[in-house]
């Protein structure tokens, strides 16, 4: 006989304990346990409804296992389709997290209704069937092939996927999933855990790649345990300021391909756009030359930006100065004013400094220092920099510029989008072919040589 269980479970890592504890032994998180009730079997393990027959599995040699290539299915957008490793690879299970609102049911409606000649079920259990349609109506596509279901319970999704047998499935969202065999509200730790489970047995056996919609908590986190991570095949997060019109579509983990991809889209009145060149929106049409803005070469994955960066060097009003900083890190903001003012002489600390990364991109690059040294200086100075200078190079805390990786890959996006001159490490310089360019590569050691450039 079945018996419900009471269980403790840590909502950062899914840890379960029998009783309460302050503190994770998993993740080390602090009053993170919550009470749930499982129903548990004989052998007092949480009991598990296996949805198909066991496969007949078989322990085979490496060598002998076939290297059929995976079919991947072209999702008519190149941006996800290079985010994902170069398509959808039959049966696998993506996770697309992403914060409330910022684009996800559209993204993958919009890809459901684009395939016209494919079968897709896209199952809804946050919204009905009415505002799904008024929302199929605004990215006006029509498509008789895209089926929708509103059904939280799985039980019952999975029956209407196994009689459907769609192309794609869709599941917006796993938070909202209810499986039977466990006894605790939808959006619970162990019903995601369950469910997605579940999912995952159906995506393989059926061989249907299957889409779970995820939300994103205020910490940047996929609500509900690291677990959901563990269990699907890829994980791609959607990002991006709600305020700004572009989105941002990142590879977190992929068993099919690179982690490091990238795509871009943006918002409109009707759907999500592609961005398939951005550098040249990333780069604001200024006519005239204006103090404190520097272009960055940056790689984000393995895709080179040009990347606007504005600085702003104002005295402070107040006794303490303030730094912010808007898609850029403010400690690393804090170490190159240090930088500059201990090894280049400049007179920072009583100056305000605000810097802004154009387009509401955040990024990481370590190549962004040397474009961010140079648009301080420049707004400080109120000296304009040209706007056909771009800057690849980390700072290092002696004031030494630093060599960065994919080189080549800047300079050839900087020659492509027409630069006058591009400002390198000298140790980057190494093996680079100078004559295969238009743009003039000016290679620096330390932010004093650049000062006399
Ligand atoms: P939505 O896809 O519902 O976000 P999520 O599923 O991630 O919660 O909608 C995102 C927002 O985009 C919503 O506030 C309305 C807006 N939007 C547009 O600007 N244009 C459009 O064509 C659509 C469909 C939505
Ligand atoms: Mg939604």
């Amino acid at each position: 006989m079945a018996k419900v269980k009471t269980v403790f479970y840590c909502k950062e890592c899914g840890n379960e304990s029998p009783k309460w504890i302050g503190h994770c032994p998993g993740c080390g998180a602090w009053n993170s346990y919550v009470e749930e009730s499982v129903v548990v079997g004989k052998d007092n393990k949480s009991v598990k409804k296996s949805i198909t027959g066991e496969t007949k599995s078989k322990p085979i040699p490496v060598r002998e296992v076939s290297n059929v290539k995976e079919a991947r299915l072209d999702l008519c957008y190149n941006e996800l389709n290079r985010v994902l490793g170069g398509g959808l690879v039959s049966g696998s299970l993506v996770l697309l997290g992403g914060e409330p609102g910022i684009g996800k049911s559209t993204l993958l409606l919009q890809v459901a209704l684009n395939l016209r000649d494919k079968k897709v079920l896209y199952v809804s259990g946050e919204e009905s069937a009415q505002q799904i349609k008024m929302r199929a109506e605004r990215i006006g596509i029509n498509n008789d092939n895209c089926l929708i279901l509103t059904e939280t319970n799985t039980t019952d999704i999975i029956k209407h996927v196994e009689e459907t047998l769609p192309d794609i499935l869709i599941i917006d969202s796993i938070q909202t999933l209810e499986s039977a065999a466990v006894d605790s509200t939808a959006g619970s730790i162990s019903q995601i855990r369950e469910t997605a489970a579940e999912m995952n047995k159906v995506a393989k056996s059926l061989h249907i790649p299957t889409f779970l919609i995820g939300h994103i908590t205020k910490d940047g986190t996929i609500a509900g345990p690291k677990i959901l991570e563990h269990i699907v095949d890829t994980v791609i997060q959607f990002e991006g300021d709600r305020h700004y019109g572009f989105r941002v579509l990142r590879t977190v983990k992929n068993r099919f391909g690179s982690s490091a991809e990238l795509g871009i889209f943006e918002m409109n009145a009707n759907g999500l756009r592609e961005v398939s060149n951005p550098s040249e929106i990333l780069l604001s049409q200024r006519e005239e030359d204006v103090s404190g803005i520097s272009i960055a070469a940056t790689l984000e994955g393995l895709r080179p930006m040009m990347i606007e960066t504005q600085a702003l060097v104002s005295t402070a009003a107040y006794g303490t100065p303030q730094r912010s900083c808007t898609g850029f890190d403010t400690r690393r903001l804090n170490m190159l004013l240090a930088v500059l003012e201990k090894r280049a002489g400049f007179r920072l600390s009583s100056k305000d400094v605000f810097l802004n990364i154009a387009g509401g991109l955040r990024v990481d690059d370590p190549a962004m220092d040397l474009a961010v040294v140079a648009a301080i200086l420049s707004s400080n100075d109120d000296v304009a920099i040209s706007n056909r200078y771009a800057f690849a190079a980390e700072v290092g805390l002696s004031g030494e510029v630093r060599a960065v990786n994919r080189i080549e890959a800047r300079i050839a996006e900087a020659d492509k989008l027409g630069m006058e001159k591009i400002f390198i490490s000298k140790y980057n310089l190494r093996g680079i072919d100078k004559s295969k360019y238009n743009v003039e590569i000016v290679a620096i050691s330390t932010i004093n040589e650049m000062l006399r450039c």
